[in-house]
């Protein structure tokens, strides 16, 4: 079967996606697939039928890609596709609709209010505070607010991305990430950023983020957090993999974050950072995404 590889696209996160793509498509040709790149645009449906795409590998991050969009294009067209549906993707990327899915599952969510672009910003929690838009990835938009002074330019910078904005709650706990694969969780990893916390920076400089797997909390802290990713995984009803991120504060709370049902796929990446220390080197994790797809 011929794979599109489905990179690329519209989104703040496009140059993660390129990297993401051009990591995956090597390991399928390596692995012996008859695979393509397409960068996604407007046209994606007329690329599908030029390029004869017969199962599509989305390595697309953020708007019209890990959102559910380029699903439904697929479920209309036919094509089996990697990693999860419409739904759990319009789902997992809304941080607004997630968290209400989050609470009603039993998972620990950091209290916080919904602002719509216009709304005056009258915050319902003390200092610190962390703004975020309500669909972005790798960290785009959001700040750390620490002083009165810095939420306005907070609030607009979230709202150049997004008309439902975020103000959470500042969670003070270590930065733990669950890999996914077909529902279970691989292990977790812990991050360790140089800056104030995983932004964009740190996430995709090399040496700005130390990586340690697997995370070193206590056992019994260690598989609550592996279940807690597992129930997120499932109770927004994703499929194939994820990974799943939360913040584990000193008395073992785990504080769920988001479910990336497109995680990054790149050489800094941390599913296949943490698929690679339960024994599942790249073209394998890879092979069996594309095993697990579906329509
Ligand atoms: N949104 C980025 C790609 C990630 O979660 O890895
Ligand atoms: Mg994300």
């Amino acid at each position: 079967k011929r794979v599109g590889v489905l990179m690329g696209g519209l989104s703040a996160e496009r140059e993660v996606s390129l990297k993401s793509g051009a990591a995956v498509l090597k390991a399928l040709v390596e692995k012996g697939y008859n695979a393509v790149g397409i960068d996604v645009g407007r046209d994606l449906a007329e690329k599908l039928v030029q390029e004869k795409v017969e199962v599509a590998f989305i390595a697309l991050h953020g708007r019209f890609g890990e959102d559910g969009s380029v699903q439904g294009l697929l479920e209309l067209k036919g094509i089996p596709y990697t990693g999860s549906g419409v739904l759990a993707s319009a789902l997992a990327i809304n941080k607004i609709y997630s968290k209400i899915v989050f609470k009603s599952a039993g998972l620990t969510v950091a209290p916080y209010q919904v602002l719509h672009r216009g709304d005056k910003p009258s915050l319902n929690f003390p200092l610190p505070v962390v703004v975020k838009p309500s669909q972005e990835g790798s960290s785009v938009g959001v700040s750390i607010v620490r002083e009165e002074s810095q939420i306005e330019a907070a609030v607009a910078d979230a709202f150049t991305y997004d008309a439902d904005i975020l103000v959470e709650k500042f969670i003070a706990g270590r930065e733990i990430q669950v890999g996914i694969l077909d529902g279970r969780a691989l292990g977790a990893i812990e991050i360790v950023p140089k800056n104030e916390f995983y932004d964009f920076e740190a996430k995709y400089t090399d040496g700005m983020a130390e990586h340690i797997l697997p995370a070193p909390l206590p056992v019994p802290i260690y598989e609550k957090v592996l279940r807690a990713g597992e129930t997120a995984h499932a109770c927004l009803g994703c499929d194939g993999y994820s990974r799943v991120d939360f913040l584990v504060t000193e008395a073992g709370e785990c504080y769920i974050l988001e479910v990336n049902t497109l995680p990054g796929m790149t050489a800094l990446s941390l599913l296949p950072e943490i698929a690679k220390g339960s024994g599942i080197e790249f073209p394998e994790l890879v092979e069996r995404i594309v095993l697990a797809s579906s329509l």
